[in-house]
């Protein structure tokens, strides 16, 4: 039988949010075992079990389409944000378009970026100040003739630094250029509407802070916005056509969807609905204020990341004196059954930006499961190790 011993049996606390939530509402957990049980294949059938899925599906649909300003059909789903990414980049960018990105990056922009760079595509990356900030004025200074696009984090993974998008996609769209962001970080922390925000495409995991199973996760795409698609197949609707079908959302939908782990995304959001975006915001930016402040005054502690900005993604990187950071986790986790994120987290423009490509960094990311208890814990255990 399947044993997650490793997980559950020590004491542990868990600060890796950003990577992956681990504490859930167990509604949650009841949702992916209820669709388990019953769910049929969405739009694919007739009888009660496929009308439930579909039923279920749309439902998510309308809830994530409420979420980020967009309609029903505009929500894509997808298995992680890594797909929405590379399905939005491939299906947008052709050889002779230009592309300006940012050296906050996650790898899952900079990769299928690259690849597309092999192909043809111009390529420029926004640099940092000395805090991890990007500026508008900086990506707009990229700007080309045949500038097709900006792709940009909302938060980076490493920092918790926000990116302004909303400014951002109103420069960008001045010039008739796309704004595509990686909302990996802020999806369900922070509200974001596509017309508001100017935003073209919002791509989206549901396993971090929407709380849903991992494998799910989407984009929101701008009304009238055509990607051409990264996978064909059967989309239940057209058989007899050769293409894909044109309509969205399953032009970009090909095969049977992750119609479990999407009725958890949904009691994942619920539970957001229901508890307030803004008040879980508050509670995990007050643990990880709360941190910065324990840890910041402790000598040999190298903070990263702008923590003057009242709003921040919950996210506190650090470095012990000249420790590896590997080190440094792996100490957190046998000692005090703390879980960190060390090493590269696939950003490696914003080690190299801050000189931490052979430490990496010790990350801390918060939870509004997380408790103040659990916070004076990780700051004692950062203190010890410091004065070790
Ligand atoms: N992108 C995830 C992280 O930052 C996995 O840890």
């Amino acid at each position: 039988s399947l044993s997650l011993k490793g997980s559950r049996e020590v004491f542990m606390i868990y600060f890796d949010s950003a990577a992956t939530s681990y504490y859930r509402p167990e509604s949650v957990a009841l949702a992916v075992a209820e669709a388990v049980r019953h769910m049929g294949n969405s739009s694919r059938g007739l009888h009660g079990a496929s009308l439930d899925a579909s039923r279920t599906i749309y439902e998510v649909r309308e809830k994530l389409g409420n979420m980020f300003g967009c309609g029903t059909s505009q929500i894509v789903f997808t298995s992680n944000v890594t797909e929405s990414l590379n399905t939005v980049l491939c299906g947008l960018l052709r050889p002779g378009d230009h592309a300006v990105t940012t050296v906050l990056e996650h790898n899952s922009v900079l990769r299928p970026l690259y690849r597309l760079e092999q192909q043809g595509v111009e390529l420029s990356a926004a640099g940092c100040d000395a805090l991890g900030n990007v500026s508008a004025q900086d990506i707009e200074s990229l700007f080309q003739k045949n500038t097709r696009a900006v792709v940009c984090t909302h938060a980076s993974n490493l920092t918790g630094n926000l990116t302004d998008i909303r400014e951002i996609g109103r420069l960008a769209h001045e010039r008739g250029i796309l704004m595509i962001v990686d909302g990996a970080q802020t999806a369900g922390v922070f509200p974001v509407d596509l017309v508001k925000d100017h935003v073209d495409v919002f791509c989206f995991t549901g396993h971090k802070s929407l709380l849903g199973p991992q494998g799910t996760g989407g984009m929101a795409v701008r009304q009238g916005l055509l990607i051409a698609p990264l996978k064909t197949g059967g989309s239940g609707i057209k058989t007899f056509d050769r293409g894909q079908p044109e309509q969205m959302p399953e032009r970009l939908e090909a095969g049977t969807l992750n119609g479990h782990g999407i009725a958890g995304l949904g009691a994942g959001i619920d539970y957001i609905r229901s508890q307030g975006m803004e008040k879980l915001r508050q509670k995990e930016q007050c643990l990880a204020d709360m941190f910065y402040k324990g840890v910041r005054e402790i000598p040999g502690v190298t903070l990263y990341g702008d923590f003057t900005k009242e709003e921040r993604a919950p996210i506190v990187s650090l470095n012990i004196k000249e420790m590896r950071s590997g080190e440094v986790s792996c100490w957190l986790t046998e000692e005090y059954g703390i879980c960190t994120r060390s090493g590269g987290h696939c950003a490696p423009l914003m080690h190299e930006a801050f000189g931490t490509k052979e430490q990496g960094m010790v990350r801390f990311s918060f939870s509004s499961f997380n408790t103040r208890e659990q916070t004076e814990k990780a700051v004692e255990a950062v203190r010890e190790i410091a004065e070790s």
